[in-house]
């Protein structure tokens, strides 16, 4: 271990510690006042989740982290002030509980459900500005930052828009968790899941798959399990996530935790680190490092194995299972050439850490009609590369982590309901990213059901 890892994961950490070191990818507010005002008011306001939550999802990641579960994370790119209604949430949280039900009958684990929820507001972008027709604009940066109208005066960063992220992250936290107690309900309709599968091969195995969770819910219901286990078939534990990228926002809600004295990040359950803001001196990881929540780090091609060791110990210096996620996102065709070195750096450290798959980040181009697009054939192929790569290292796929909504957008092409390059205009709604619709991302909780069912039957031939 080199000196700069020894002293990062022992000094001092305040939460406003961040500020003394470089930050990238956060605006410039040019009313510091106002900005200060907002801060305090934020720092008065209760906490969206609480400590306790916090521990219990790291504990249900340390399950993941030991491969007797399955992380499934996934919801917007962004989330935005103009599509925030209930019928949203809730489709996104039906889509959730079927992919979740899928998983866990491939799996044959408890699948542990991560929204990107509740709080998914601040956007990293590759670039500074925006050029439209010869008009060049700084960047959107998300809905909690500046909005996307394509003018001068939508696009300078304003704080008050904090007040606004907090306040819709607070009324979807709290469907949320009315959803959560009741919310299986209308899931038991597995039959219908695959109706818009079309014919073939492929649809006819998920449907098979899909007959079978069918039968297993009959029987339990038959076996009168529903009235025994009420509890667990009706309520569910589900949690939020989002990229802690904006740090004035993510420091006004770090709160003290009460039990164990220490510090919280109150504004989503986990937070993750983007691939773009993960240098081991930066403000995103130096704030990170001193909350409890369970983190998430994006690791994309441009990752070192040195940064990942550093980071490692940095954000997880006792090494407890469930803190630290690592979310590969290579592209399709690159997994071989980064996953397997990473695999390796992890095991010479004997660090404890879930391995989570984003097909998303890595697969995305511009398609012939001019849309942001991604081919779900590249995600799907991702995916498979990432579960080969476990399978052949012998270590545990722990999990994926998708950009999906439950509504029926034409973003991604492909899919068994196929969405094509015309197509595109028709419901191209993202605020950022194209995400998977209802039905592929459907598609694809069948399609990673089937390779973690593959993968325990590798490892039950090996034992
Ligand atoms: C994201 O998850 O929306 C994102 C920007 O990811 P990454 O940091 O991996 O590019
Ligand atoms: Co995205």
């Amino acid at each position: 271990m080199t000196e700069s890892n020894t002293t990062a994961q022992t000094a001092a950490w305040s939460k406003s510690g961040w500020r003394a070191r470089p930050r990238i990818q956060m605006p410039e507010y040019p009313d510091a006042g106002k900005l200060a005002s907002v801060e305090t008011r934020l720092a008065s306001y209760p906490p969206l989740v609480f400590a306790g939550e916090a521990r219990k999802l790291t504990s249900a990641l340390g399950e993941v982290a030991k491969g007797r579960a399955f992380l499934l994370q996934g919801g917007d790119c962004a989330e935005s002030f103009a599509e925030f209604r209930a019928d949203t949430i809730r489709d996104t949280f039906r889509v959730m509980l079927q992919m979740a039900m899928v998983l866990t009958f491939g799996a044959k684990c408890p699948v542990v459900k991560v929204g990107r929820m509740a709080g998914q507001f601040a956007k990293p972008r590759s670039a500074a500005t925006e050029t439209i027709g010869g008009v060049e604009l700084p960047s959107y940066r998300g809905d909690i930052i500046n909005d996307i109208a394509f003018t001068e005066e939508a696009r300078i960063p304003d704080p008050d828009r904090m007040l606004q992220a907090y306040t819709q992250a607070a009324a979807s936290l709290n469907l949320l968790r009315a959803f959560s107690t009741g919310g299986y309900a209308d899931v038991h309709h597995v039959h219908g899941w695959t109706l818009g599968f079309v014919e073939g091969e492929k649809a006819a195995r998920y449907a098979d798959m899909a007959n079978r969770i069918s039968d297993a819910l009959d029987f339990m219901r038959a076996a009168g399990v529903n009235q025994d286990t009420a509890h667990t078939l009706q309520s569910v534990d589900f949690y939020t996530s989002h990229e802690a990228l904006l740090l004035e926002y993510e420091e006004a809600l770090c709160r003290t935790d009460s039990t164990t004295g220490k510090p919280v990040a109150g504004s989503g359950h986990m937070l993750w680190i983007g691939d773009r803001t993960r240098q081991p001196d930066g403000a995103h990881v130096e704030f990170l490092r001193g909350v409890q929540n369970p983190i998430g780090l994006k690791c994309g091609p441009s990752i070192s194995t040195d940064d990942l060791k550093r980071l490692i110990a940095t954000l997880n210096p006792k090494n407890v299972p469930g803190r630290l996620t690592l979310i590969a996102r290579f592209g399709a065709g690159k997994v071989g050439d980064h996953l397997p070195r990473l695999i390796k750096a992890v095991e010479e450290e004997g660090a404890q850490v879930v391995w989570s798959c984003d097909p998303m980040h890595g697969n995305t181009i511009k398609s012939e009609s001019g849309y942001k697009t991604r081919p779900f054939e590249s995600v799907l192929q991702e995916v498979r590369e990432f579960f080969d790569i476990h399978n052949a290292e012998g270590t545990y796929p722990g999990g994926v982590h998708f950009e999906m909504t439950g509504k029926d957008v034409t973003e991604c092409t492909g899919g068994m309901r196929a969405v094509t390059d015309d197509d595109l205009s028709s419901r191209y709604h993202t605020a950022c990213d194209p995400r998977l619709n209802a039905s592929q991302a459907l598609e694809l909780a069948f399609l990673v059901a089937e390779e973690i069912s593959e993968h325990r039957a590798k490892q039950a031939a090996a034992a």
